[in-house]
């Protein structure tokens, strides 16, 4: 119980006079407690795979709902727990604890890779059942021929933007275009062979000018039927469930996918994805109010990464490179593909501080720096005698400039067991406190490997 103290000054119509003041009443009542909203958002604040799944997985435990708001299976999240590695592409990474997950209407769903992935966690010893998991009715459906203009249209740019084939910009361009196909629709046969005799006459037309089958169009129909069967009993109205809980005082985390230069507003364009990646998406996606959030977290790493086309401006095609790649394992969740490594990128750290408006960080792979003579910082760029500390808007401007860098002493000591700030070495900690200062935001996590105890509060 809370009490609300209101002080009364008699004589409050004459002159506030602290000495003529002959009397204060206090009146004392009870009021019924605020709940105080708890609804963090979780985003990746360089290129995408900065670690959003260790991180997600290692705060879940505290919150009563985990959701995904954007993207779709193009997300590869890592989630090391108990000596096995989960790589989740649609559901939430608080799955392993007791968290409710739901599936937001802004995201793009391949239903075959969710029944796949309940497969797998059921193999793993997690049944993910409609208590668990909650797929938003409106959640648009990834349909076979958006993965078949996916790939037919990235083979045709001359400029390619490295894709993941996964039908992702195809699925936003009919969800933005009206014509798309939703969890609701995959669920009820009738809906969904209406819908699909209005849409498919003009994927038939636009797979066969891209040189494509247009036989993919209506295929796998009785397949999505069969799915959309079983997906039923786990439709639900997203934004209702989560204001909900947010009135009864619960907790609840939005996990980002992809990373914040790779938004469809903001990003390096055209080597983005389609889907709005920053913090605010999260409350559009989900349907909840900004005046509900209470915390957004970056997960930054210690260095940058990218995986597809697109500037990088701190990239390094030699040793460096080489030692982030090899050390920190860093080839794609979702591909394979090798990613593009680089120094840490403080212009860009910068852009999408203001994005997101983080109210701390959580910094990964710090280990992955170890055995590094000297680290560098890129501060700001130069172009032509031109220096300027924060990414030009334009991706062909960006990928103009040459990074400038601070550089400062490594460290040889591995770092994968250690457990609090004070045991790094007085190197790791003063690289973690420059980057602080730098991006003058709170590094609150530093993780140290991929397991769940490799991470500790600074
Ligand atoms: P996400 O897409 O942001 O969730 O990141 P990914 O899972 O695609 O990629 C991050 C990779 O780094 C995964 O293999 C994680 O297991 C791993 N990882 C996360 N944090 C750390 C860390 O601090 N150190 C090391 N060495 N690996 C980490
Ligand atoms: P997580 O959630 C890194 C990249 C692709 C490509 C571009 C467009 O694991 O961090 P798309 O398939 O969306 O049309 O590809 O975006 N990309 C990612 N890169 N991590 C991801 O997700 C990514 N999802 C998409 O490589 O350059
Ligand atoms: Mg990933």
């Amino acid at each position: 119980m809370e009490f609300t103290v209101i002080w009364c000054f008699q004589s409050l119509h004459k002159k506030v006079d602290l000495f003529t003041i002959k009397r204060i009443n206090l009146i004392i009542f009870p009021v019924k407690k605020q709940a105080k909203n708890m609804f963090t958002i979780i985003t990746g604040a360089q290129f995408g795979d900065e670690g959003k799944g260790k991180i997600v997985d290692m705060m879940a435990s505290q919150y009563d709902i985990v959701a995904r708001f954007q993207g779709g299976d193009n997300a590869g999240h890592t989630v090391v727990a108990e000596g096995k590695t989960y790589k989740l592409h649609l559901i939430p990474s608080g799955v392993l604890f007791d968290a409710r997950l739901l599936i937001g209407p802004g995201t793009v769903m391949n239903p075959k890779i969710l029944m796949e992935e309940i497969a797998m966690l059921a193999e793993n010893g997690t049944v993910v059942k409609p208590d668990k998991l909650g797929i938003d009715a409106k959640t648009s459906i990834i349909m076979p021929y958006h993965i078949a203009l996916d790939s037919l249209r990235e083979s045709k740019r001359t400029v390619k933007i490295g894709t993941t084939n996964r039908g992702i910009g195809f699925a936003y361009v009919d969800k933005v275009g009206r014509d798309e196909i939703q969890m609701a629709d995959i669920a009820d046969r009738n809906r969904f062979l209406k819908r699909l005799e209005e849409i498919a006459p003009q994927k038939e037309a636009a797979i066969r000018e891209l040189g494509g089958d247009p036989k993919i169009a209506r295929s796998e129909v009785d397949n999505y039927l069969e799915i959309g069967k079983k997906l039923k009993p786990y439709v639900t109205d997203v934004s209702m469930e989560i204001n909900l809980a947010l009135k009864e005082g619960k907790k609840v985390l939005a996990e980002g996918a992809q990373g914040s230069h790779l938004d469809i507003i903001h990003g390096t364009q055209k080597f983005v994805t389609s889907s709005s990646t920053v913090a605010g998406s999260a409350c559009a996606g989900l349907g909840v109010g900004p005046t509900k959030v209470d915390k957004v977290i970056g997960v930054i790493k210690a260095y940058i990464t990218r995986v597809g086309e697109g500037p990088l401006p701190t990239e390094q095609k030699n040793d460096v490179g080489e030692h982030l790649r090899e050390k920190g394992g860093e080839f794609g969740t979702t591909t394979g593909r090798p990613r593009r490594c680089g120094w840490f990128d403080l212009p860009l750290a910068r852009k999408s501080i203001n994005l997101n408006g983080y109210t701390s960080m959580a910094l990964t792979k710090l280990d992955v720096l170890t055995g590094l003579e000297t680290l560098k910082i890129c501060v700001r760029y130069e172009l032509a005698g031109k220096i300027i500390d924060y990414p030009p808007e334009l991706s062909d401007e960006l990928a103009k400039y040459k990074p400038v860098y601070m550089e400062l002493a490594g460290w040889d000591e591995e770092l994968s067991d250690l457990e609090s700030f004070t045991e790094l070495p007085g190197n790791a900690r003063e690289y973690v406190k420059l980057l602080e200062q730098l991006m003058k935001v709170d590094i609150e996590y530093i993780s140290v490997g991929p397991g769940r105890k490799q991470t500790f509060k600074k």
